[in-house]
C-alpha cells in the first residue's frame, strides 16, 4: 500500500492536547459529557470490532447483507472503466473488500483510497484487503476534507465515496448537515457517495442492540474512563459507575450514558483537577441517531445530492443509500 501522510509532525501532540482540553470542558459542564469520538483507541476498537459481531448488535451483519446484494448492481450504475473509491474512516475492510470485488470483477480498474487520521487503523485495513493486479490501494492518512481534496487533486476518475455503519449517526443534526454539504463540495458534479443509515424500528430492538448479553457495550462505554486514567492519570473507579443506554423517541436517538453510583471526587493528576459526581448524576457519552427514508431524503436534497438508489435489508432495519452530486 502507498500512503500519503497530509498530516504534520506535531499531530500527536494536537490530538493528546485537544483529548485533554475536551475531557476537562465536558467533566466541568452542568450537563456532564465526553464525546464518542474518543471512543476509539487501540482497546476501544477491539471491544467495537467484538460488538459487530455480537447477535444483539444487529446493524453490521445487516449492512453486511445489503452490500453484498449490492456489490454486483454498483458497477452497472456508475459504469466506469477505471474508478476511485474512498473509503472514509478505515473499518476492518470486509465491507470494503466486497465493494472493490464488485468492480474488479464486473472489469473495472479500482483505485482504492481509505481515509482516517490513524496511519495504524489503516495498516490493519491494508491486511484485510487481497492483492489484485486492477487494484491500487493508497491510503491517505488525513482528516476527510484535507483528504478529500487532495484526491480532487490528484485524479479526474469518476468517484465513489464509502461511508459505511451509521457512522453518520454520532453526529448532531448540524453536524451532519455541515459534513454532507462539505463531501459534496469536496466532489465532482455526478460523484457518487454510498452511505449506511441505521433505521427507525421497534425500540427494543434498538435497547438489545446497545444493552448487548455479554456487556461488551458497556465495557466499551467504561473504557473512556479507563482512556482517560491510562492517558490523564485519572483515578476514575469503573466499577462507581453504571452503563445506561436507552432509546429516546423525541430524539430518534440511541443515547448513552454513565451514571454515578455514588457521591464521589474524580482527580486527572495529569491536569491537577478534581471534579465532583453526585450520587445518580449523568454523564453523556453517546447519540446514536436512528433514520427514517424522508429524513435521508432532506438530508440528500438540502446538501448538494440527488438519490441513485435505497438499498434495505429485508427487515428494513438498515439502509445504504447511494447519492449522487447534484449542485
Ligand atoms: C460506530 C457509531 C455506528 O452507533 O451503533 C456501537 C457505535 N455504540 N455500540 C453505533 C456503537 C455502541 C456505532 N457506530
Amino acid at each position: 500500500m502507498k500512503l500519503t501522510n497530509l498530516i504534520g509532525t506535531d499531530q500527536p501532540n494536537q490530538t493528546k492536547n485537544t483529548f485533554i482540553s475536551d475531557v476537562i470542558v465536558g467533566l466541568s459542564a452542568a450537563q456532564k459529557s465526553i464525546s464518542a469520538k474518543y471512543f476509539y483507541d487501540d482497546i476501544g476498537s477491539e471491544l467495537f470490532q467484538k460488538i459487530t459481531q455480537h447477535p444483539d448488535y444487529y446493524p453490521t451483519k445487516t449492512e453486511f447483507s445489503i452490500l453484498e446484494k449490492i456489490n454486483s448492481i454498483l458497477p452497472s450504475i456508475l459504469n466506469e472503466p477505471e474508478i476511485d473509491i474512498i473509503e472514509l474512516g478505515a473499518g476492518d475492510g470486509h465491507k470494503s473488500q466486497l465493494i472493490i470485488n464488485g468492480f474488479l470483477d464486473s472489469g473495472c480498474k479500482v483505485n482504492f483510497y481509505p481515509i482516517d487520521i490513524s496511519e495504524k487503523a489503516m495498516e490493519l485495513l491494508a491486511q484485510n484487503l487481497s492483492i489484485n493486479k486492477q487494484l491500487h490501494i493508497h491510503g491517505v492518512v488525513a482528516d476527510y476534507f484535507n483528504g478529500l481534496n487532495h484526491l480532487k487533486k490528484i485524479s479526474n476518475n469518476k468517484k465513489l465515496v464509502l461511508f459505511l455503519g451509521s457512522n453518520i449517526g454520532n453526529f448532531n443534526q448540524t453536524e451532519t448537515n455541515v459534513f454532507l454539504s462539505q463531501l459534496s463540495a469536496g466532489l465532482n458534479q455526478d460523484d457518487y457517495v454510498l452511505i449506511g443509515f441505521d433505521l427507525k424500528k421497534d425500540p427494543n430492538i434498538l435497547n438489545k442492540a446497545y444493552n448487548d448479553s455479554d456487556g461488551l457495550t458497556r465495557d466499551f462505554n467504561l473504557n473512556l474512563l479507563a482512556r482517560i486514567n491510562r492517558e490523564l492519570a485519572g483515578n476514575f473507579n469503573l466499577a462507581a459507575f453504571q452503563h445506561y443506554g436507552f432509546y429516546n423517541p423525541v430524539l430518534g436517538a440511541m443515547e448513552s450514558y454513565l451514571i454515578s453510583l455514588k457521591d464521589q471526587e474524580v482527580r486527572l493528576a495529569k491536569t491537577n483537577q478534581t471534579f465532583h459526581f453526585k450520587a445518580h448524576e449523568l454523564m453523556h457519552l453517546e447519540y446514536s441517531h436512528k433514520f427514517s427514508t424522508a429524513g435521508m431524503t432532506q438530508l440528500a436534497t438540502s446538501n448538494g445530492f440527488e438519490i441513485a438508489e435505497l438499498f434495505f435489508d429485508e427487515k428494513n432495519y438498515f439502509a445504504d443509500a447511494l447519492w449522487q452530486v447534484k449542485t
